[in-house]
Formats: structure tokens, C-alpha cells, sequence
């Protein structure tokens, strides 16, 4: 008998321990994307209050966010070009825009080549030269006609590094020499009146006429790559 009872109380500490774990499996909690008895819409999962901003999300600047100051689109960049910034947009663009609008901006990209319906504009047309760059912040935030918008692939930063390299692009088509800074304009001339003199030094060695012209043409491109990081890769 004594046994017995000894028995008897080890099982009920036993079922009283499982009941506990039982709770422990089964909490009063919800679980993502199941249904509520509580709420009035049946949903567990909660929307935002209305008008919620998170932390950090505000984005209240219209320069930077939407291209814009007073309404109008911006003329300006919302914040200061360097050239880390240009060879960061160089690379943006190549990765982003390349593909429809080609290298260079003409609209020759390889999609277009392969039959996309509607050109790709040049980015050189007079139109998109005197727009201001917020537009352009615009047409890449928010797509045009048939382009899509890249908003959801490019960060904002990345958009406006995208505009300046773009601008350098459209100035490399309609520069003139008084572009170039005047100690880099005289070495640019100088430079170009010395080519034939180049040429007739590396005649001898080239043969006969027919190699003399990518001599000549080899020389100067040899000399202006560590000017110019653009022909390098
Ligand atoms: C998938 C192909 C494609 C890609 C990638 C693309 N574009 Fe376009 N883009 C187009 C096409 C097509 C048009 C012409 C749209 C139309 O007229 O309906 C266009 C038009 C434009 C225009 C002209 C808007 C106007 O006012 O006429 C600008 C500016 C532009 N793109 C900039 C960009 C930039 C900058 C990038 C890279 C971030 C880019 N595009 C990437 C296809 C593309």
C-alpha cells in the first residue's frame, strides 16, 4: 500500500511536469501571416499607424529625394561633385544605363541592338543637354515611356553620381579647347602641333608607308594614357 501511494505521487509530479511543458509548446502567441480572433480585420499581422516614418526614412530634402527646391526641377546637385564621385557614376553607369543607352550615350546599347522596341535617346540631344539635372534625377527615380524607374536598384547617391558622369559624357561630345583648364589647353595643342614630328621619328623604324600611320597613331594615345583613366580598364 505504502508502495503504491509512492507510485501515485511520482506519476502526478510526472503529469504535472508534462502539463507544464505542454504550456511551455502552446503560448498565447501569433504567429506570422495567421489568423486573429482579436482583431476586428482578422489579421495578426499589424499595419503601421498611418503617417509612421522609420527611423532614419523621413527623407524631407526634395533636392536630394526628389530633384526638386521650390517645386521646380533642380539645377543644381544636392551636394558637392568630386572626382571620386564622377569615376563612381562612371561605374553606375556602365553597370545601369550601358546596357540600352550605350558607352558613349548614344542609345546604341546592346538591348536595343538585339531588337528593343522603342530607341534608347541619346543622351546628347539638345533637349536633354539643357535639361536641368534634377529632371534627369526624375527619368531614373521614376522611369519614362517605356524605360522603368530605378529606384528600388539604384540608391540616391548613386543617381546623382550617375547625372554628373552623364554631364561629363555630354560635354566630352561639345567641348571646345577653352573647355580645358589653360595649363592642360596648352599642353593639349602642344601636344596635338608635335604629332607629325612623332611620326617622322618613328618612320625609319616602322618601314614602309603603309605601317607609318598606326605608328603615328600609337604614339599619342601611348602618351595621354596615364593622363586620362578613361582609357584605361
Ligand atoms: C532597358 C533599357 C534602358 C535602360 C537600362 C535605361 N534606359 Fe533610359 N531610356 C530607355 C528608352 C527605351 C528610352 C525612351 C523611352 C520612351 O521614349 O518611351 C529611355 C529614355 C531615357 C531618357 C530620356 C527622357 C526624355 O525626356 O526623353 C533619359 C534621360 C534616360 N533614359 C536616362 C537613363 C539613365 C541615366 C539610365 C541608367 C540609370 C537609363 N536611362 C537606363 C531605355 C533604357
Amino acid at each position: 500500500m505504502k508502495r503504491s501511494s509512492l507510485l501515485a505521487l511520482v506519476s502526478l509530479i510526472a503529469l504535472a511536469g508534462g502539463a507544464c511543458r505542454q504550456d511551455m509548446h502552446d503560448q498565447p502567441k501569433a504567429k506570422p501571416q495567421s489568423k486573429s480572433g482579436f482583431f476586428v480585420d482578422g489579421r495578426t499581422g499589424r499595419l503601421p499607424v498611418e503617417g509612421t516614418v522609420a527611423r532614419g526614412e523621413l527623407r524631407a530634402d526634395d533636392h536630394l529625394y526628389r530633384g526638386k527646391v521650390d517645386g521646380v526641377f533642380a539645377t543644381t546637385f544636392p551636394f558637392k561633385i568630386d572626382a571620386a564621385l564622377m569615376e563612381r557614376g562612371r561605374e553606375r553607369y556602365a553597370i545601369y544605363c550601358t546596357p540600352c543607352h550605350g558607352a558613349t550615350g548614344l542609345g546604341n546599347g546592346m538591348v536595343i541592338q538585339r531588337g528593343f522596341k522603342v530607341p534608347a535617346t541619346s543622351h546628347h540631344i539638345e533637349r536633354l543637354r539643357n535639361a536641368p539635372v534634377g529632371y534627369w534625377f526624375d527619368v531614373i527615380t521614376n522611369g519614362f515611356g517605356v524605360m522603368f524607374g530605378y529606384a528600388s536598384q539604384i540608391p540616391v547617391n548613386d543617381r546623382w553620381a550617375i547625372i554628373a558622369y552623364v554631364r561629363a559624357l555630354q560635354l566630352s561630345r561639345n567641348a571646345t579647347a577653352e573647355d580645358v583648364p589653360a595649363a592642360e589647353r596648352e599642353a593639349l595643342l602642344s601636344g596635338r602641333k608635335a604629332l607629325p614630328g612623332e611620326g617622322a621619328h618613328a618612320a625609319p623604324p616602322a618601314g614602309g608607308g603603309g605601317h607609318n600611320a598606326p605608328a603615328g597613331d600609337a604614339k599619342p594615345q601611348a602618351e595621354s594614357a596615364p593622363k586620362s583613366p578613361e582609357t584605361k580598364h
